[in-house]
């Protein structure tokens, strides 16, 4: 079973469902209101574990309500949480707005997430000891850069997804093996709107990249190659929160198995595409059956 490590953030989503989303100083009247686990870390968690992967949570909840949830709901997916610290105050919360095309637009409010400022001696051998560690931008950049600097030195794979998009230090960047930006982080990361474009620029910091594109699927392109098309499947979305979660956490279990690349990247793109035809973001995650099935 592969080893993945996420060092990343939990959050309580609190989704409300409109027709389409409200312009700055205008209300308006939305259909629903769910309340579903999620948090960029804890989805890739649940979507790694669900394919096979044997997986251990780092990060906090807070001590309120949505602390504890967030944290059964991660163990009922078969998650590690030992090393998912509770923090005073409240948890990771994310205020999303999908509309009628199952477009998302998200306030992340971090909370507890913002507590995990460097990493202790228990953080730093599970990642040692982990086949890859899987990074986002929810958690401080000290703990994310501390977390990538110490799988590094262990020759342990690194998959960085740069969401919230923020300028990524040298530092940082030098310590990942691959960078999973979607189109729009591609492209604030590079200055280039033209993905092909943004993949050559960012093969200059890191050794490989692929850039998803939603429903026209995903580019990939490593050192001494061509970026290459990979389709994503043909499928009406409900809604697309979690989307990009599912993909890097089911790609990371097909890499730590030795897949190759290509069918690594179908693997994850089905995922993705049963992952956007349900509500809800870590709820909306296929298992390993249904993504072999699809
Ligand atoms: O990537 C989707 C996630 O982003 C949501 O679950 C929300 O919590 C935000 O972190």
């Amino acid at each position: 079973m592969t080893g993945i490590a996420v060092l990343g953030s939990t959050n309580m989503d609190l989704v409300a469902y409109v027709a389409r989303a409200p312009r700055l100083g205008e209300t308006i009247t939305g259909r629903e209101l769910r309340t579903v686990p999620g948090g960029k870390g804890a989805n890739q968690a649940v979507a790694a574990a669900r394919a096979g992967g044997d997986v251990t949570m780092i990060g906090a909840v807070g001590n309120d309500a949505y602390g504890a949830v967030l944290r059964t709901s991660l163990e009922h997916a078969g998650v590690d949480t030992d090393l998912l610290h509770t923090a005073e105050g409240p948890s990771g919360t994310a205020h999303i707005v999908v509309d009628d095309l199952g477009g998302n637009s998200i306030v992340v409010i971090p909370g507890a997430n913002g507590t995990v400022t460097a990493l202790g001696p228990g953080e730093m051998a599970a990642i040692a000891s982990a086949d890859l560690l899987l990074l986002q931008l929810e958690l401080p950049l000290t703990a994310v850069t501390e977390g990538a600097r110490v799988a590094h030195a262990q020759g342990v794979r690194t998959i960085l997804t740069p969401s919230p998009v923020q300028p990524l230090p040298p530092e940082l960047l030098d310590c990942v093996d691959l960078l999973i930006p979607n189109e729009h982080e591609a492209a604030a990361l590079t200055g280039a709107t033209d993905p092909h474009a943004a993949a050559r620029l960012l093969l200059a910091q890191v050794p490989a990249v692929v850039i998803t594109l939603g429903a026209k699927g995903c580019l990939y392109a490593a050192r001494g190659g061509e970026p290459v098309l990979f389709p994503a499947p043909e499928v009406t979305a409900v809604d697309t929160t979690g989307a990009g979660d599912t993909f890097v956490g089911t790609l990371a279990v097909a890499l730590g198995e030795r897949r190759p690349v290509p069918e690594s990247l179908a693997w994850a793109s089905s995922a993705a595409a049963l992952c956007v035809q349900r509500p809800g973001a870590s709820s909306s995650m296929p298992y390993r059956g249904e993504i072999d099935a699809a």
